[in-house]
Protein backbone atom coordinates (compact mmCIF):
# COMPACT_ATOMS: atom_id res chain seq x y z
CA UNK A 1 0.00 0.00 0.00
CA UNK A 2 1.08 3.32 -0.67
CA UNK A 3 1.36 5.82 2.03
CA UNK A 4 1.48 9.53 0.36
CA UNK A 5 2.74 12.33 3.03
CA UNK A 6 3.22 16.24 2.82
CA UNK A 7 6.08 17.75 4.55
CA UNK A 8 5.61 21.25 5.26
CA UNK A 9 7.67 24.09 7.10
CA UNK A 10 9.23 27.16 6.16
CA UNK A 11 11.61 27.67 3.67
CA UNK A 12 14.90 25.77 4.62
CA UNK A 13 13.05 24.33 7.67
CA UNK A 14 14.71 20.48 6.30
CA UNK A 15 11.98 19.12 3.98
CA UNK A 16 14.33 18.59 0.95
CA UNK A 17 16.82 17.15 3.32
CA UNK A 18 14.06 14.75 4.69
CA UNK A 19 12.60 14.00 1.59
CA UNK A 20 15.74 12.54 -0.20
CA UNK A 21 16.17 10.41 2.97
CA UNK A 22 12.64 9.19 2.86
CA UNK A 23 13.24 8.44 -0.81
CA UNK A 24 16.74 6.27 0.32
CA UNK A 25 15.20 4.26 3.13
CA UNK A 26 11.50 3.74 1.95
CA UNK A 27 11.65 3.99 -1.49
CA UNK A 28 9.37 6.59 -1.35
CA UNK A 29 9.43 9.42 -4.32
CA UNK A 30 9.89 12.69 -3.68
CA UNK A 31 7.58 15.29 -5.53
CA UNK A 32 9.43 19.11 -5.06
CA UNK A 33 7.47 21.21 -7.60
CA UNK A 34 10.43 24.20 -6.39
CA UNK A 35 12.46 21.22 -8.27
CA UNK A 36 10.45 20.75 -10.62
CA UNK A 37 9.99 24.63 -11.50
CA UNK A 38 13.92 24.77 -11.27
CA UNK A 39 14.16 22.12 -14.10
CA UNK A 40 11.72 23.88 -16.05
CA UNK A 41 13.83 27.10 -15.64
CA UNK A 42 17.33 25.39 -16.73
CA UNK A 43 15.85 23.76 -19.48
CA UNK A 44 14.25 26.99 -20.87
CA UNK A 45 10.87 25.62 -21.27
CA UNK A 46 7.81 28.57 -21.40
CA UNK A 47 6.72 26.95 -17.97
CA UNK A 48 10.20 27.86 -16.86
CA UNK A 49 10.41 31.55 -18.81
CA UNK A 50 7.14 32.09 -17.31
CA UNK A 51 7.90 31.37 -13.56
CA UNK A 52 11.89 32.50 -13.45
CA UNK A 53 11.13 36.10 -12.21
CA UNK A 54 8.67 35.47 -9.78
CA UNK A 55 10.87 33.01 -8.32
CA UNK A 56 13.69 34.97 -8.05
CA UNK A 57 11.53 37.26 -6.28
CA UNK A 58 10.64 34.85 -3.69
CA UNK A 59 6.96 34.72 -4.69
CA UNK A 60 4.62 31.78 -5.23
CA UNK A 61 4.13 30.52 -8.86
CA UNK A 62 0.11 30.03 -9.90
CA UNK A 63 -1.57 27.19 -8.63
CA UNK A 64 -2.46 26.59 -12.09
CA UNK A 65 0.95 25.86 -13.18
CA UNK A 66 2.11 23.46 -9.79
CA UNK A 67 -0.74 21.83 -9.89
CA UNK A 68 -0.39 20.80 -13.42
CA UNK A 69 3.21 20.00 -12.60
CA UNK A 70 1.87 17.53 -9.75
CA UNK A 71 -0.35 16.07 -11.60
CA UNK A 72 1.54 15.28 -14.46
CA UNK A 73 4.35 13.57 -12.01
CA UNK A 74 2.18 11.85 -9.69
CA UNK A 75 1.39 9.41 -12.91
CA UNK A 76 4.91 8.83 -13.11
CA UNK A 77 5.47 8.29 -9.59
CA UNK A 78 6.72 4.30 -8.88
CA UNK A 79 7.69 4.20 -5.48
CA UNK A 80 5.98 3.27 -2.23
CA UNK A 81 4.44 6.66 -1.82
CA UNK A 82 5.09 10.31 -2.54
CA UNK A 83 6.54 12.52 -0.21
CA UNK A 84 5.09 16.24 -1.53
CA UNK A 85 7.57 18.75 -0.70
CA UNK A 86 6.87 22.66 -1.40
CA UNK A 87 3.19 21.77 -2.70
CA UNK A 88 0.76 22.46 -1.28
CA UNK A 89 1.60 26.11 -0.39
CA UNK A 90 -2.29 27.58 -0.66
CA UNK A 91 -5.72 26.61 0.04
CA UNK A 92 -6.60 26.28 -3.81
CA UNK A 93 -3.41 23.74 -3.73
CA UNK A 94 -4.64 21.64 -0.97
CA UNK A 95 -8.38 21.52 -2.48
CA UNK A 96 -6.36 20.69 -5.85
CA UNK A 97 -4.46 17.89 -4.26
CA UNK A 98 -7.52 16.44 -2.87
CA UNK A 99 -8.69 15.77 -6.29
CA UNK A 100 -5.49 14.91 -7.86
CA UNK A 101 -5.20 11.89 -5.24
CA UNK A 102 -8.99 10.95 -5.35
CA UNK A 103 -9.00 10.27 -9.18
CA UNK A 104 -6.16 8.08 -8.42
CA UNK A 105 -7.84 6.06 -5.48
CA UNK A 106 -5.17 7.52 -3.25
CA UNK A 107 -4.81 9.65 -0.21
CA UNK A 108 -2.59 11.81 2.23
CA UNK A 109 -2.07 9.84 5.30
CA UNK A 110 0.17 12.42 6.74
CA UNK A 111 0.97 16.17 6.86
CA UNK A 112 4.46 16.73 8.43
CA UNK A 113 5.13 20.37 9.82
CA UNK A 114 8.53 20.37 10.61
CA UNK A 115 8.70 23.12 13.30
CA UNK A 116 11.49 25.61 13.49
CA UNK A 117 13.02 28.54 14.52
CA UNK A 118 12.69 30.98 11.92
CA UNK A 119 16.02 33.12 12.60
CA UNK A 120 18.12 29.93 11.79
CA UNK A 121 16.61 29.50 8.94
CA UNK A 122 18.90 32.39 7.05
CA UNK A 123 21.86 30.90 8.25
CA UNK A 124 20.86 27.74 7.20
CA UNK A 125 19.68 28.44 4.10
CA UNK A 126 22.33 31.07 2.59
CA UNK A 127 25.38 28.27 3.35
CA UNK A 128 22.90 26.00 1.42
CA UNK A 129 24.56 24.01 -1.38
CA UNK A 130 23.52 20.77 -3.12
CA UNK A 131 25.67 18.34 -5.59
CA UNK A 132 25.44 18.82 -9.05
CA UNK A 133 24.96 15.28 -9.95
CA UNK A 134 21.99 13.81 -7.75
CA UNK A 135 20.68 17.00 -5.71
CA UNK A 136 21.92 15.22 -2.34
CA UNK A 137 21.85 18.45 -0.34
CA UNK A 138 24.55 19.96 1.83
CA UNK A 139 25.55 22.84 3.76
CA UNK A 140 28.98 24.86 4.32
CA UNK A 141 28.99 24.84 7.81
CA UNK A 142 26.24 22.54 9.39
CA UNK A 143 26.28 19.72 6.83
CA UNK A 144 29.39 19.44 4.44
CA UNK A 145 30.61 16.29 2.51
CA UNK A 146 32.45 13.61 4.67
CA UNK A 147 35.07 13.38 2.45
CA UNK A 148 35.56 17.75 1.21
CA UNK A 149 34.40 18.13 -2.18
CA UNK A 150 32.69 15.23 -2.81
CA UNK A 151 29.37 14.12 -2.50
CA UNK A 152 28.22 11.59 -0.04
CA UNK A 153 25.79 9.78 -2.27
CA UNK A 154 26.77 9.31 -5.97
CA UNK A 155 30.76 10.51 -5.35
CA UNK A 156 30.13 13.26 -7.82
CA UNK A 157 32.44 16.57 -7.53
CA UNK A 158 30.88 19.64 -8.58
CA UNK A 159 28.13 21.84 -6.36
CA UNK A 160 25.69 24.20 -6.88
CA UNK A 161 23.60 26.99 -5.34
CA UNK A 162 20.28 28.21 -5.87
CA UNK A 163 19.41 32.12 -6.85
CA UNK A 164 16.84 32.79 -4.45
CA UNK A 165 19.05 31.48 -1.42
CA UNK A 166 20.15 34.98 -0.78
CA UNK A 167 19.30 36.61 2.97
CA UNK A 168 16.16 39.46 0.75
CA UNK A 169 14.71 36.96 -1.09
CA UNK A 170 14.55 34.55 1.74
CA UNK A 171 12.71 36.98 4.03
CA UNK A 172 10.56 37.33 1.47
CA UNK A 173 9.71 33.40 0.91
CA UNK A 174 9.52 33.18 4.43
CA UNK A 175 6.59 35.77 4.82
CA UNK A 176 4.84 34.30 2.17
CA UNK A 177 4.89 30.87 4.18
CA UNK A 178 3.53 32.99 7.03
CA UNK A 179 0.81 34.43 4.90
CA UNK A 180 -0.33 31.46 2.65
CA UNK A 181 1.18 28.50 3.72
CA UNK A 182 0.99 27.99 7.29
CA UNK A 183 -3.31 29.08 7.34
CA UNK A 184 -3.62 25.48 5.18
CA UNK A 185 -2.53 23.91 8.44
CA UNK A 186 -6.39 23.92 10.21
CA UNK A 187 -7.61 22.04 6.78
CA UNK A 188 -5.60 18.92 7.65
CA UNK A 189 -5.94 19.70 11.21
CA UNK A 190 -9.78 18.68 11.41
CA UNK A 191 -8.39 15.67 8.78
CA UNK A 192 -6.43 14.41 12.12
CA UNK A 193 -3.58 14.34 9.58
CA UNK A 194 -0.72 16.86 11.22
CA UNK A 195 2.38 16.03 13.09
CA UNK A 196 4.54 18.69 14.70
CA UNK A 197 8.00 17.27 14.67
CA UNK A 198 11.07 19.40 15.74
CA UNK A 199 13.09 20.58 13.10
CA UNK A 200 15.72 22.29 14.69
CA UNK A 201 17.10 19.22 15.53
CA UNK A 202 19.90 17.08 13.68
CA UNK A 203 19.13 15.94 10.74
CA UNK A 204 19.56 12.27 12.20
CA UNK A 205 16.94 12.73 15.02
CA UNK A 206 14.49 14.68 12.52
CA UNK A 207 14.30 11.68 10.10
CA UNK A 208 14.28 8.95 13.50
CA UNK A 209 11.23 11.38 14.34
CA UNK A 210 9.22 11.13 10.94
CA UNK A 211 10.60 7.50 10.91
CA UNK A 212 8.28 7.12 14.21
CA UNK A 213 5.25 8.85 12.58
CA UNK A 214 4.85 7.15 9.33
CA UNK A 215 5.38 3.27 11.48
CA UNK A 216 2.18 4.22 13.45
CA UNK A 217 -0.93 3.03 11.11
CA UNK A 218 -2.25 6.57 9.58
CA UNK A 219 -5.14 7.75 10.62
CA UNK A 220 -6.89 7.09 7.11
CA UNK A 221 -6.63 3.34 7.70
P1 LIG B 1 11.21 25.41 -2.84
O1 LIG B 1 12.28 24.84 -3.66
O2 LIG B 1 10.08 24.53 -2.43
O3 LIG B 1 11.86 26.13 -1.60
P2 LIG B 1 11.39 26.39 -0.08
O4 LIG B 1 10.05 25.91 0.32
O5 LIG B 1 11.65 27.83 0.09
O6 LIG B 1 12.20 25.44 0.72
P3 LIG B 1 13.71 25.17 0.62
O7 LIG B 1 13.98 24.21 -0.48
O8 LIG B 1 14.46 26.46 0.58
O9 LIG B 1 14.01 24.53 2.05
P4 LIG B 1 13.83 23.07 2.61
O10 LIG B 1 12.79 23.09 3.67
O11 LIG B 1 13.70 22.05 1.51
O12 LIG B 1 15.23 22.93 3.36
P5 LIG B 1 16.51 22.05 3.01
O13 LIG B 1 16.24 20.61 3.26
O14 LIG B 1 17.06 22.41 1.67
O15 LIG B 1 10.54 26.64 -3.63
C1 LIG B 1 11.33 27.64 -4.27
C2 LIG B 1 10.42 28.61 -5.02
O16 LIG B 1 9.66 27.90 -6.03
C3 LIG B 1 9.35 29.30 -4.16
O17 LIG B 1 9.87 30.46 -3.53
C4 LIG B 1 8.27 29.62 -5.23
O18 LIG B 1 8.61 30.74 -6.00
C5 LIG B 1 8.31 28.39 -6.11
N1 LIG B 1 7.40 27.31 -5.69
C6 LIG B 1 7.77 26.04 -5.32
N2 LIG B 1 6.70 25.30 -5.01
C7 LIG B 1 5.62 26.11 -5.19
C8 LIG B 1 4.21 25.91 -5.01
N3 LIG B 1 3.72 24.73 -4.60
N4 LIG B 1 3.39 26.96 -5.26
C9 LIG B 1 3.87 28.14 -5.69
N5 LIG B 1 5.18 28.41 -5.88
C10 LIG B 1 6.06 27.39 -5.63
O19 LIG B 1 17.50 22.55 4.17
C11 LIG B 1 18.09 23.84 4.15
C12 LIG B 1 19.55 23.76 4.65
O20 LIG B 1 19.56 23.40 6.01
C13 LIG B 1 20.38 22.71 3.92
O21 LIG B 1 21.66 23.23 3.73
C14 LIG B 1 20.42 21.51 4.86
O22 LIG B 1 21.62 20.77 4.73
C15 LIG B 1 20.29 22.18 6.22
N6 LIG B 1 19.50 21.40 7.16
C16 LIG B 1 18.35 20.70 6.90
N7 LIG B 1 17.89 20.12 8.02
C17 LIG B 1 18.74 20.48 9.03
C18 LIG B 1 18.78 20.19 10.44
N8 LIG B 1 17.85 19.43 11.04
N9 LIG B 1 19.80 20.74 11.14
C19 LIG B 1 20.75 21.51 10.54
N10 LIG B 1 20.77 21.79 9.22
C20 LIG B 1 19.77 21.29 8.46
Amino acid sequence: MKLDIILLGPPGAGKGTQAKRLEERRGMVQLSTGDMLRSAREAGTPVGLRVRAVMDRGELVSDAIVSALIGEHLDQEQGSGAIFDGYLRTQPQAEALEILLEERGRNIDHVIELVVDEDALVTRITGRSSCAKCGAPYHDTLHSPKVDGTCDVCGGKEFKRRPDDNEQTVRTRMAEYREKTAPILPFYEAKGLVRRVDGMLPVQEVSALIDSVLDRAPASS
